[in-house]
């Protein structure tokens, strides 16, 4: 199996009212390349600290974590900012759309930091929100969409620059049943197409389906592991 992450004994506590409090408890991990991963369990489990970990927005207060090959775990934070630019596409559970930015302009958002010139920034922009049927609401600003619109803003916005791995937060919460097959089909292709890795931190059995591989999140430590025939 060629590992995407490889996690060992890997310990998260966040700081709070002065005390340490322990959120992930030891997790040893490797997950597969080019295919979608599933975290589940309940709400509090500790699943978006870990999105947090694997996306290296936050750094482990224990343990080991190695992303294609690299060892992360203490990585500088300029180092840190040029993997997630490059390699990771995040669509957050609380969105973080830029609210003075039209939705062609946050889906765009990266793509010049990439090479992209304008033209060809607002060309990829443009065929992602078509891919994810908001092409009509390119000219809008966050603020004038419904929450699933917005939902489907950060998802272009992490898809359009084509990353080895999206980690996604959650990403099907806010949608009917019918766009949410839309966006999982959006993501089929781009994992065909480009081979890129899906990881999902999700409450949504459909989604869970897709999955190749299903990791169970209980009290901060992996309490179940699952591999199944991807759909
Ligand atoms: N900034 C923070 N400071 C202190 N504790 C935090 C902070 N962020 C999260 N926590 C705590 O860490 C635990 C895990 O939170 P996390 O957001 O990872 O859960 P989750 O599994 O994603 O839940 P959900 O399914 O509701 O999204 C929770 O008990 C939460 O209260
Ligand atoms: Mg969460």
């Amino acid at each position: 199996m060629s590992a995407l992450y490889r996690l060992k004994g890997l310990e998260y506590s966040y700081l709070w009212n002065g005390k340490q409090v322990p959120v992930l408890k030891g997790i040893d991990l490797e997950l597969e390349k080019g295919c979608f991963t599933c975290i589940v369990g309940p709400s509090g489990t500790g699943k978006t600290t870990l999105l947090n970990l694997l996306g290296l927005i936050d750094t482990p207060s224990n343990g080991h974590l190695e992303f294609a090959g690299e060892d992360v775990t203490h990585l500088p934070e300029s180092e840190k900012e040029n993997v997630r630019l490059h390699k990771v596409g995040f669509i957050f559970q609380s969105f973080y759309l830029i609210p003075t930015l039209t939705v062609l302009e946050n889906t765009s958002y990266f793509l010049p930091s990439l090479g992209y010139n304008h033209a060809n920034a607002q060309k990829v922009a443009m065929e992602t929100l078509d891919l994810l049927g908001l092409a009509d609401h390119a000219k809008k600003k966050p603020l004038e969409l419904s929450g699933g619109q917005r939902q489907r803003v950060a998802i272009a916005r992490a898809i359009a620059k084509k990353p080895a791995v999206v980690l996604a937060d959650e990403p099907t919460a806010n949608l009917d049943s019918v766009t949410a097959e839309k966006t999982i089909n959006a993501f089929k292709e781009l994992q065909k197409s480009e081979n890129t890795s899906f990881i999902f931190s999700t409450h949504d059995s459909h989604l869970v389906s897709f999955a190749k591989s299903v990791y169970r999140m209980k009290d901060g430590m992996i309490d179940n592991t699952k591999n199944q025939e991807a759909k």
